[in-house]
């Protein structure tokens, strides 16, 4: 593929132009994340949001580069999964840019873009990913030609629980970063800080995890005059370790050595050292992307659709958004 191929990321909050040169090399992306004042995302708002923004970062994401729009060869949208709305619009301009441009269109799997993203970052072969967004949280391997998930959570994302506990605090969205540096500030204070008092529920359900019964529970003990603070720290701890736990058990069962994170939780600096110390307890490896391609982006969705166009593209016919695409519903088709 010569010329740059466009990525263009609209799953949820985020709306976010990246790219890729003739070689796949990545370059940052120009994005806008809507941050509600109160309550959680509409998702017409984030729609009508990611409508109002485009125009603008489409002119930055060529400017940061000193691009024309003919430099632009193939186009690559969010075909999914994530909110419909939101979605809609993504593959909208998509459509928009190849038909004018007169250049192929890919529409791609978010889930499996993280994954690749992070493969390209860290020179990872064949990893076990942790991918922990807000809307996902997934323990995935590849196997027979598909990124397949092991483990799951069967309730809500680990970062909209994040966010949602953050919310009851009065912490804006996003609320993962504050309840970071609040355990932080805990842990200054605390060197060895004890979980009497702030036990949580167990997380981990045979190979998936649910979140919502922890949530609750931090909830209570902030109820019950617990500090901010020493709940935030207590939540993180307890829910990480039920995800490096699973992790663990996948690299167990499956013989990999890598683990490999992805999504904005990975942004993370505690949940990246578990990962560590777990991965080095089994002479193995953890990595992690730079955090602006742990957070959605669309030099992921360029660099996915620039591995995916040699053996596939989109026909206008087929690309329509799928707001349930699931990560082993794509064949991996490249390298
Ligand atoms: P997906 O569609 O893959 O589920 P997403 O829409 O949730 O993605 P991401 O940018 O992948 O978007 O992740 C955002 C989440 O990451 C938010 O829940 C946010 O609180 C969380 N997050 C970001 N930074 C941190 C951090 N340092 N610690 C914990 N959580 C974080
Ligand atoms: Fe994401």
């Amino acid at each position: 593929m010569s010329g740059w191929t466009l990525g263009i990321e609209t799953t949820a909050h985020t709306l976010s132009f990246g790219l890729v040169n003739a070689e796949g090399e990545p370059f940052p992306s120009a994005s806008d994340t809507l941050r509600p004042d109160q309550g959680g995302i509409h998702p017409r708002e984030a729609a009508d949001h990611h409508k109002d923004v485009a125009g603008r970062l489409f002119g930055q994401i060529l400017e940061q580069q000193s691009l024309s729009p003919s430099d632009i060869t193939s186009v690559s949208y969010s075909q999914g999964p994530g909110l419909g709305p939101c979605l809609r619009v993504g593959a909208a301009i998509a459509r928009g840019i190849s038909t004018r441009l007169n250049v192929p269109l890919v529409g791609v799997n978010h889930c499996v873009a993280h994954i690749e993203i992070g493969r390209q970052q860290c020179g990872c072969n064949d990893p076990v990913l942790l991918y922990v967004s807000g809307g996902n949280t997934q323990v995935i391997a590849r196997l027979n030609g598909r990124y397949r998930v092991l483990g799951e959570t069967l309730d809500i994302g680990i970062g909209n629980m994040l966010d949602k506990f953050a919310r009851a605090q009065g912490i804006p969205f996003p609320g993962g970063p504050v309840i970071e540096q609040k355990a932080n500030e805990y842990l200054k204070n605390n060197p060895n800080p004890s979980m009497e008092g702030l036990r949580l529920p167990y997380a981990v359900r045979g190979m998936d995890l649910a979140f919502s019964g922890l949530m609750t529970a931090a909830q209570r003990l902030i109820e019950n005059g617990a500090s901010l603070e020493s709940v935030c720290w207590s939540l993180q701890e307890h829910a990480f370790a039920a995800c490096v736990e699973v992790a663990e058990r996948a690299m167990a069962h499956t013989g990999k050595r890598e683990l490999l994170l992805g999504g904005g939780v990975a942004c993370n600096e505690r949940i990246r050292t578990m990962c560590d110390e777990m991965a080095t307890d089994r002479d193995g490896t953890s990595h992690a992307p730079p955090k602006m391609y742990c957070i959605d982006n669309g030099t992921m969705i360029a660099r996915l659709g620039w591995l995916e166009a040699t053996k596939r593209t989109t026909q206008l016919s087929e690309s329509a958004i799928d707001q349930y695409l699931r990560t082993d519903q794509t064949p991996i088709v490249w390298p």
